[in-house]
């Protein structure tokens, strides 16, 4: 066993400055890996972290972890034994041999300052995988990117080939079982090695995979060299072969000069070569050269060029420890991906959803250009950057990484830990990109809108991707459960209907105001309208049904379940029967006054006057120049809450004014309206006065015409004149100084703004003249 190295010493002594102690030189190979001791890991839940919980464990240690987090692998390694802490008290380190601490805890943590003045051993936690892994033949899997994939896909062929490795990676692999494990029959250890924070100078392993070398952590490094000079020391510590990857030219210039060195990629001087390259949907075909003789071919099934890259690493590792490459190449075709590596969260002929942690400018490029490669119409983006410092460091890269997707959402950066810095933000990445000609960029501030605004870009043939290290999958699991209800809801409307997810209902309300549908659904005909009145009872969704939007406010939460919108096609319709004309619910109520004329019919022309159309006019009774609704109508076909069909006459139907309970429960279909015939003249005449009464006594502005109901004595907008509160304003939302009883959208008002001002002219109401006003406007939906 090879002495520890100056440079890991080196750190060793910086932890102990910064947490100087009594400690005595500990043989800590020995002391993890032969003996038993109590060992306490600060910031157990990081993943890393986790995994050598798990080994310590393992190894027969008790162990003792403490975090502020609970994980499902805090909850899986206290079923194996370990003592969990929520927090970092150091009398739960009290009977530690030995303290482990991640990198991603502060000097001024309670527990190392105990451990410190007590004396007690503290080491990091590469130092403590390092010294594991001299008990067994290492091999340390390193480089910028690809590294879990690797490592993971090392472990198994090894396993696969009977060589019973024990192994640890930074991320759950489904396929291991386990994201570390100490298997006491094999004599290897595969370990990924993490570069950032200068640890990978710790290992002495007997191989090396060196994947790729680039600019990256430099809130820890000052530059290449910097990074450079790491990898360098973990060369010279390597005492059997180094592989790396050809292709590479960081890599290849500090490796290939390296004794014995074996190399991999595409390019001809590389000792296992891929060639005849097919890239496929989800993975790919190649074929293996070593030195000019043909190994043979291989199918992976994860996708991309660069996990053929990857897999070449294999092959040429693996070979080198003797197993044959028809034993390889039948492992790697069954390998499949870590948890969050191009992980495929839905899938059908009409859409594809993958999750990917792609969080580098190169890796995000490799990511896209396989998702291009697959053939989809268009690939859209949701992206969280990971880390300020990386995202200052890089943002030129950032802003030329996106070109293969056609749209991309940038929310704000996911930190891991770091301070704000000043002016970085996801605009940052925005900025950059749309200074390089991308015509597709936006910034979502609002983590928890950002599934909103890619859903309510879908098309059939997208394909969807989340970048990022941070949580930023969690936003790709929403959409992906909403797309699974949605593709169902547009079976049910058929080809002609029409469904879209999160449809902003400021566009379909003449306010302009409120938050998105989760589901927005156009069906086309009575029967795609009922069969959806079932579904929806079915699958427990809540149904509401939104016409032109003239008389409502959503809230800005929007509206959860679905939003039914009857347009077009049957709903459209409008057929004039001698002196009565039946008319779809959808029919903007505008149109029946016009019909109506065109047959020399009158009595309708006050339908002039109101912007809604005839689904919501039923349901609220609507009324203008003294006429209400249900004056005119004869009979209204609906469906009832189970998507029966009824057809129900006037005189059966209890209205009142602005209000038709039956339809709080129902859904209008059509209505068929009595008329008289007229005089041509005669209706002009009528039509005339009802637009000149809207021109001069209303606001034009956006509004949902009239706020509230008027009370008995005054109408409202005389009142709310009288009250002196025109003009009276919250953010946006102001009252109309044309008439009272208007609130009116000054541009970008925000739903919680009108409530607001409605709430504050109620009050004034109750307060001096004691009337109640009641909202004539419907108020729906989540308050944000
Ligand atoms: N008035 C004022 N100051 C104002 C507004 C009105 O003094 O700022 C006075 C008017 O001069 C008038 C009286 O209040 O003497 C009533 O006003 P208006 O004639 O404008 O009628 P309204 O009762 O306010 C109703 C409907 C409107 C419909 C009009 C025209 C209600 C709650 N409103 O308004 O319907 O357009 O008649 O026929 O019944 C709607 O329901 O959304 C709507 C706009």
């Amino acid at each position: 066993m090879k002495p520890a190295s100056e440079e890991c010493d080196a750190l060793a002594d910086s932890a102990r400055e910064e947490f100087p102690s009594r400690v005595p030189p500990l043989d800590l190979p020995r002391f993890l890996t032969r003996e038993h001791h109590r060992i306490h890991l600060v910031g157990v839940a990081g993943s890393g972290m986790s995994g050598l919980a798990g080994l310590l464990i393992e190894l027969g240690h008790a162990v003792s972890g403490s975090d502020k987090v609970t994980t499902t692998e805090t909850e899986r390694l206290q079923r194996l034994g370990l003592r969990f802490h929520d927090q970092h008290r150091p009398e739960h380190a009290d009977a530690a041999d030995l303290v482990v601490f991640s990198s991603a805890i502060k000097s001024d943590n309670p527990i190392l300052v105990a451990s410190r003045d007590s004396g007690k051993p503290v080491v990091r936690r590469a130092e403590a995988l390092a010294a594991i892994m001299r008990a067994k033949r290492g091999i340390v899997i390193a480089g910028m990117h690809g590294k879990t994939t690797t490592s993971a896909m090392t472990a198994h062929v090894l396993r696969e080939g009977g060589l019973h490795p024990s192994h640890y990676v930074g991320a759950e692999i489904p396929l291991l079982g386990t994201n570390a494990h100490w298997d006491w029959r094999g004599e290897y250890f595969v370990a990924e090695g993490d570069e950032s924070d200068g640890t990978l100078r710790c290992f002495h392993p007997e191989q090396s995979l060196i994947l790729n070398i680039e600019e990256e952590h430099l809130d820890f490094y000052a530059d290449l060299a910097a990074i450079e000079k790491v990898f360098e020391q973990l060369i010279d510590q390597t005492s059997g072969t180094v592989f790396y990857n050809a292709d590479d030219p960081n890599a290849a210039r500090l490796c290939a000069k390296r004794k014995g060195a074996v190399s991999y990629g595409f390019s001809e001087e590389a000792h296992y070569r891929g060639i005849d390259v097919e890239l496929r949907d989800f993975g790919s075909v190649f074929c293996v050269d070593r030195c000019g003789g043909k190994l043979g071919e291989a199918i992976l099934n994860v996708p991309g060029e660069h996990n053929v890259h990857n897999a070449l690493g294999v092959i040429a590792l693996a070979s080198e420890l003797g197993i044959p490459f028809e034993k390889i190449a039948a492992s790697l075709r069954k390998f499949e991906h870590a948890r969050r590596r191009f992980e495929i969260k839905y899938e059908s002929d009409r859409f594809l959803l993958i999750d990917d942690y792609a969080h580098h400018p190169t890796e995000i490029r490799a990511t896209l250009k396989t998702a291009r490669a697959m053939g989809r119409k268009r690939v859209l983006a949701m992206f969280q950057p990971h880390r300020y410092s990386r995202t200052k460091a890089l943002c030129r890269e950032f802003g030329s990484a996106f070109d293969e997707a056609d749209r991309v959402v940038v929310t704000d950066v996911y930190p891991a830990s770091e301070p704000p810095i000043p002016g970085i933000s996801g605009q940052t990445i925005v900025d950059e990109m749309v200074k390089r000609g991308h015509r597709g960029a936006s910034y979502q501030p609002r983590f928890e809108r950002v599934h909103c605004d890619i859903g309510n870009a879908l098309d059939v043939g997208d394909f969807v991707l989340s970048l990022g290290a941070g949580n930023i999958h969690e936003q790709l699991s929403i959409l992906a459960a909403d797309l699974v209800i949605a593709e169902k809801l547009k079976a049910v409307v058929g080809e002609e209907g029409d469904v879209r997810l999160y449809e902003p209902l400021s566009k379909h309300t003449t306010l302009r105001v409120g938050g998105p549908a989760q589901f927005w659904v156009e069906p086309r005909n009575e029967k795609a309208f009922a069969d959806l009145i079932r579904f929806c009872r079915d699958e427990n969704l809540p149904l509401f049904a939104m016409g032109r939007g003239s008389n409502l406010l959503v809230r800005d939460g929007g509206i959860r379940g679905v939003v039914v919108h009857p347009r077009g096609g049957d709903f459209d319709k409008i057929q004039v029967n001698s002196s009565e004309i039946t008319a779809g619910a959808g029919v903007k109520l505008r149109e029946i006054a016009y019909a109506a004329r065109a047959s020399n019919l009158g009595g309708l022309e006050w339908m002039e006057g109101i912007p809604g159309a005839v689904g919501g006019a039923l349901r609220m009774n609507a009324g203008a120049m003294g006429a209400q609704t249900f004056e005119s109508v004869t009979r209204i076909r609906y469906l009832d809450a189970e998507g029966n069909p009824h057809v129900n006459d006037r005189d059966e139907l209890e209205v009142f004014y602005r209000r038709f309970p039956l339809l709080e429960n129902n859904f209008a279909i059509s209505a068929t309206f009595r008329t008289q015939p007229a005089e041509r003249a005669e209706i002009d005449s009528r039509l005339r006065e009802s637009q000149k009464k809207r021109r001069t006594t209303q606001p034009i502005a956006k509004s949902a015409g009239c706020i509230f109901k008027n009370p008995g004595n005054i109408p409202a907008g005389r009142l709310v004149d009288e009250l002196g509160l025109k003009n009276s304003r919250v953010g946006n939302a102001r009252v109309s100084e044309v008439h009272g009883n208007f609130i009116v959208n000054d541009g970008g008002a925000t739903a919680a703004e009108m409530l607001q001002l409605i709430d504050k002219i109620q009050s004034a109401a109750r307060a001096m003249r004691g009337i109640e006003l009641e909202t004539e406007v419907e108020i729906v939906g989540e308050p944000e």
